[in-house]
């Protein structure tokens, strides 16, 4: 897939881009704060619905103005798909595709696949729990966009149950609260074990691609593992537990028997507690190398190759799902954070994608097999050549 339009209306920096893309290899050029990142983000926005600078969408909407407007342009095969998105700062955002207005703005999601490498994905093998379950639910949603659903309706669930156990413990109506608490935790069991189970899934098929990648351009060869653990084997149950067990069951069955099992066990505590303490939104990816927790283990070098065979792995595993090609490979600012060994190596493994964006303060930097169209950015104005 790639990505041949791109019209950018007061989005961020940009308050008038209009561009044309060629297949293979494009870097972007210019001094930092110019708008390269903001660029790539909105390729990237259309593909996810987020960004990688960001929760929320008001930030990309220009200073001062009352919409940004993304319109794209994508090839997949032969065929051709307009992507059209419209942020509005107050009222409804819209969507639409080959230009009929879409019902729900996660309508777009499936229609284009990103993969973007940036050095905030450091976070991913360095920082929090969130930052390793949005990176997996990420790409969860990319390789199933369907799930996007499930997801929100998980989420809505989630704060509903949450809002009953809060009242209840302020109310000590716990009695009455009970009967309701059973019909929510029935939902609250079917769609987290679908988030879990897929999860799950994608991790396994995941993790031969990042041990794959790993060794390509890493120049240690600690073997990196990933696993998902969950909150529904949890011994005990506080919020910040450091280490859940290991799940090895993808089996949607098995993990819903265990789901409801935890929760009666943990009733009395999350009535008094008044949160919810078991589902996917404790769990958390365990990236382990050479046996140790990646994070608070790994040397500095290693998470960079880590976080960078996190994304080649996503790539494979996208093309490997998908009957539209290549997803479109984002490396943002990130030649200028590796040594000429690992650049060399980076380069070799991503020529040949279909399209890949790469955005550079200083050309040189990147490799000169990767040397193809390049792209000026200046004061959110781009010129070619
Ligand atoms: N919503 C916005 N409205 C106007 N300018 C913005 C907005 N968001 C970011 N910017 C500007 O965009 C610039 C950063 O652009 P960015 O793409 O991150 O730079 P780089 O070229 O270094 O990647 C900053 O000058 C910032 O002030
Ligand atoms: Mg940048």
């Amino acid at each position: 897939m790639i990505i041949k339009h791109l019209e950018l209306v007061d989005f961020r920096n940009h308050s008038h881009t209009n561009l044309d893309f060629q297949p293979g290899i494009t870097i972007l050029v210019g001094q930092n704060g110019q708008g390269k990142t903001n660029l790539v983000e909105s390729i990237r926005f259309i593909s996810t619905l987020g960004s990688h600078r960001v929760a929320g969408y008001l930030p990309l909407i220009q200073s001062g103005k009352p919409q940004a407007v993304i319109r794209a342009m994508v090839g997949v095969d032969n065929r051709e798909v307009s992507v059209e998105l419209e942020l509005n700062r107050e009222g409804q955002n819209r969507a639409s595709v080959n230009r009929s207005k879409s019902n729900k703005f996660r309508d777009v999601l499936g229609l284009v696949t990103t993969v973007t490498f940036a050095p905030e994905d450091l976070d991913i093998v360095k920082r929090d729990r969130s930052n390793r379950r949005d990176f997996v639910d990420e790409l969860v949603i990319q390789a199933i966009p369907r799930l996007a659903g499930v997801y929100s309706d998980y989420n809505r669930v989630l704060k509903q149950r949450n809002s009953l156990l809060k009242s209840a413990r302020q109310t000590k109506t716990a009695g009455s609260a009970l009967s309701t608490l059973d019909a929510w935790d029935e939902q609250l069991v079917k769609l987290g074990s679908e988030i879990i189970a897929n999860r799950v899934a994608l991790v396994a098929k995941l993790e031969p691609h990042v041990f794959a990648a790993y060794q390509a351009i890493a120049t240690s060869n600690n073997e990196p593992r990933l696993t998902i653990e969950s909150s529904v084997l949890a011994a005990s149950f506080d919020e910040d537990e450091e280490e859940l067990p290991s799940l090895t069951t993808s089996d949607r069955d098995e993990i819903e028997a265990m789901f409801h099992e935890k929760l009666a066990e943990v009733r009395k505590k999350e009535l008094e507690r008044g949160l919810t303490l078991i589902g996917p939104q404790r769990d958390e990816l365990r990236i382990e190398l050479g046996a140790l927790p990646a994070k608070g283990y790994a040397s500095h070098g290693e998470s960079w190759s880590l976080a960078l065979a996190l994304r080649l792995a996503s790539v494979e595993l996208l093309k490997e799902n998908s009957n539209t090609g290549d997803p479109i490979l984002i490396l943002d600012d990130v030649f200028a954070e590796l040594d000429d060994e690992r650049r060399k190596r980076l380069a070799g493994m991503v020529k040949l994608n279909e399209q890949v964006l790469i955005t550079a303060a200083v050309a040189n930097d990147v490799p000169d097999e990767l040397a193809a169209n390049q792209l000026q950015v200046k004061q959110g104005v781009v010129t070619v050549g």
